[in-house]
């Protein structure tokens, strides 16, 4: 992306890692201008602004001969970015003030030009209900908010509200000017299964496992709003998407394994991806003071018995969804999610899963890339066997997902 950027700091501690974000974007031959409020001089120096940039810090807007800047930049820029954007001007912005530089600008904004702001702030701060209604009202009027990290935050409380990591942030805009350039295409019939089995031990415990669902449900709202006809087969407690996909729940393993035989064999999907995190054992039998019983057998197991569990394991799903569908082209996405492994132990898993599936893509995380409350989600894409791509956020993954299945089913 070459583009002309307006980038406006308002008067946050993050103001130095707005630095970062600024030096990346001019390094890669972008234009940068800098408006900067009074309060964020306080905190990053116009000379760091100018250094950067090649360009003075607009900051006054009663300065003598530059007194139209309000007008004049948001004509010259491609796009702005508020970052960091403080509580005190998302509130001003909210309420329509100009009378500071960055009021004026975003008064003056021209909407069919996109405008991003991102939030930093302390988390009482962020959680105001001044706060929280000034930034419903301008993602209302298009601004795009994007999320903000959680974690220490500078004033040594824990929370919501600190700014994205600038390669966050980056990775936000880039995409979403990738997005407008992608071109229609043909819609998609697309299976997802995502959440955890849950094993049942007895008529009120079962073997589960962390899994929430919500990447699964990302995927499946990002494709339902590119015009895709999505299933999303998703575990009973695991998260719902937001948009109205069709839904249907599983519980168990077996539950599981029945409803992917009878939807693949039923009607016809491009591709499955496949999130949920299968159990790889169930349990076969229970041992109760020595006597043995299925676990359908019995209802609660009560106190004061010597319990055995005995688990058997289960087929690997992902080795048989092409056999159980009645598309026998269905691209399979498989996921592999690894454990604080090194990058070659994540490969040698890849490897494995790719010798005993026929999956066409595999999409390996390990847990220590991922984030979510701070929307990191490093992941790494393999064609076969080959890496094709490593992402750091879902929103890329998602998207880069896409384009993986949009160019196998052009070129089959
Ligand atoms: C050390 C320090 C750090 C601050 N950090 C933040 C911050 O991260 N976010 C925020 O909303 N306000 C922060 N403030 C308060 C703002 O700087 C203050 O509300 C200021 O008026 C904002 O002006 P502006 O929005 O015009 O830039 C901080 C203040 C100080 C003294």
């Amino acid at each position: 992306m070459k583009a002309k950027i307006l980038f406006k700091l308002s008067g946050s501690i993050a103001c130095y890692k707005a630095c970062n974000l600024i030096s990346r974007w001019v390094q890669e031959g972008n234009e940068v201008q800098t408006v900067a409020s009074a309060a964020a001089l306080k905190f990053v120096g116009a000379s760091t602004l100018e250094g950067l940039t090649g360009k003075p810090v607009y900051h006054d807007l009663f300065e003598p001969g530059k007194q139209m800047a309000h007008i004049d930049l948001v004509k010259w820029a491609d796009f702005s970015l508020l970052c960091p954007a403080t509580a005190n001007t998302l509130n001003k912005l909210a309420h329509g003030l100009g009378d500071d530089l960055l009021g004026s600008l975003f008064l003056a904004h021209d909407f069919t030009k996109p405008y991003f702001a991102a939030p930093a702030m302390n988390t009482a701060m962020y959680d105001h209900p001044a706060t929280r209604e000034s930034l419903r009202k301008l993602a209302s009027w298009g601004v795009h908010i994007l999320p903000t990290g959680k974690g220490r935050l500078a004033c040594g409380d824990e929370g919501q509200g600190k700014l994205l990591e600038p390669d966050l942030v980056w990775e936000s805009v880039e995409q979403y000017f990738a997005n407008l350039k992608r071109p229609d295409r043909k819609p998609l019939r697309l299976l997802i299964t995502s959440g955890g089995t849950e094993e049942p031990i007895d008529g009120v415990r079962s073997i589960t496992n962390s899994s929430s669902g919500q990447t699964g449900a990302r995927f499946a709202d990002y494709f339902f709003n590119r015009g895709d006809e999505v299933t999303l087969l998703k575990a009973e407690r695991a998260i719902a998407p937001e948009q109205p996909v069709e839904v249907v729940d599983f519980t168990s393993f077996d539950d599981l394994d029945n409803q992917l035989k009878g939807i693949l064999g039923r009607a016809h999907y491009d591709a499955v991806i496949h999130l949920a995190a299968v159990s790889d054992y169930s349990v076969d039998h229970i041992l109760i003071d020595g006597r043995k019983v299925t676990p359908t057998a019995v209802g609660k197991l009560s106190s004061g018995h010597e319990i055995s569990l005995n688990l058997a394991p289960n087929h690997k799903i992902v080795d048989r969804l092409r056999h159980y569908s009645l598309n026998r082209s269905v691209l399979v996405v498989a996921f592999k999610l690894t454990q604080n492994a090194s990058e070659k132990e994540g490969e040698r898993a890849v490897l494995d899963l790719l010798r005993h599936s026929s999956a066409d893509f595999v999409v390996h995380n390990d847990l220590s890339g991922v984030d979510p409350e701070n929307g990191k989600h490093v992941a790494s894409l393999y064609r076969g066997a080959a890496l094709t791509e490593r992402v750091t956020t879902k929103d890329a993954l998602i998207q880069s997902v896409e384009s993986l299945l949009v160019t196998s089913l052009a070129n089959p």
